[in-house]
């Protein structure tokens, strides 16, 4: 029988090879933990890391909860990404520099997010969109401008987050501001995918002919012969509003037409056509 202090010896003795044997394995590979650089190069934009307190007021604006998914394009370290699933969501970051990719992957492991938190070495442009509901970027405005058709092709209500750069004409639903914490790149934006409606849609006593620009819907409300415009329409993801005739009509806009209520009271509905 081993004596108890002899066996905490023992113990105490492979403990030290073990750490003496992987420093010395280290040293020998002469690799040092990758150290990412500010402003080092990109495929299409530098790193330049969005401050936390940025992170986390981008986050808010979107309202991310754990039902989310949260894709970072172009994810440098990680950092939306693993704020994200700190907050129970799912979130996948996807960056073109595979070394920021291990790093984020080290870091997603020390905050214990890992099994949330997931990174591709992978081109935004190529990548996937449809499975986001919150999509986060920091990129340039020529980039946001290009990716904008397939951003606007994404189902209704997908919120996207931009740190610093906006989306040319299409107007941002919000904008947050980091005062305290922040010395530069401290503002965001906030674009909520508006569907689809423009057009002519039936209404059983008339139509209602619409023009969208982005978010923005104007257009005529026909009721009984009855021709009026509408004023303050909006698209927020798959909810419509808009003022006709005194009234104030919401809705939802479902793969058959849309329906909703009139706040002088009763229902409407409509369908393609026309
Ligand atoms: C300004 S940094 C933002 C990093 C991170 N999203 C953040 O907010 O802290 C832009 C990142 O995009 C990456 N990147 C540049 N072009 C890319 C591309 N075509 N595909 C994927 N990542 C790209 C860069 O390597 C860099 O890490």
């Amino acid at each position: 029988m081993i004596a108890s202090g002899t066996l905490r010896r023992l113990l105490l003795l492979l403990f030290v090879s073990i750490v003496f044997a992987s420093s010395s394995a280290w040293a020998q590979s002469g690799k040092k933990e990758y150290q990412p650089r500010v402003g080092q190069g990109g495929k299409d934009v530098i790193w330049v890391p969005t401050p936390q307190p940025l992170v986390e007021k981008m986050l808010d604006a979107a309202k991310v909860t754990p039902k989310d998914y949260v894709i970072d394009l172009g994810s440098g370290d990680g950092r939306t990404v693993i704020t994200a699933a700190k907050r129970g969501a799912k979130a996948l970051g996807i960056e073109y520099n595979p070394d920021m990719v291990e790093l984020s992957k080290r870091n997603a492991a020390k905050e214990q997010v890992s099994d949330k938190a997931s990174f591709v070495k992978a081109d935004l442009f190529e990548a996937d969109l449809s499975p986001a509901t919150v999509i986060t970027m920091f990129l340039l405005p020529d980039i946001n401008l290009r990716l904008r058709p397939k951003i606007l092709n994404l189902k209704p209500g997908t919120r996207i987050v931009s740190n610093s750069f906006t989306m040319g004409d299409w107007t941002a639903d919000d904008t947050v501001v980091v005062k305290e914490g922040c010395v530069s790149y401290c503002t965001a934006y906030l674009w909520i995918v508006p569907a689809k409606v423009e057009g002519s849609w039936q209404l059983p006593d008339g139509e209602l002919t619409l023009t969208q620009t982005y978010q923005m819907i104007s257009g005529t409300l026909n009721r009984g012969g009855d021709v009026v415009p509408i004023a303050n329409g909006k698209v927020n993801g798959d909810r419509i509003t808009f003022n006709a005739g005194g009234a104030l009509y919401t809705g939802r806009v479902t793969s058959n037409g849309m329906e909703g209520t009139i706040s002088t009271g009763g229902e409407w509905k409509a369908t393609h056509g026309g």
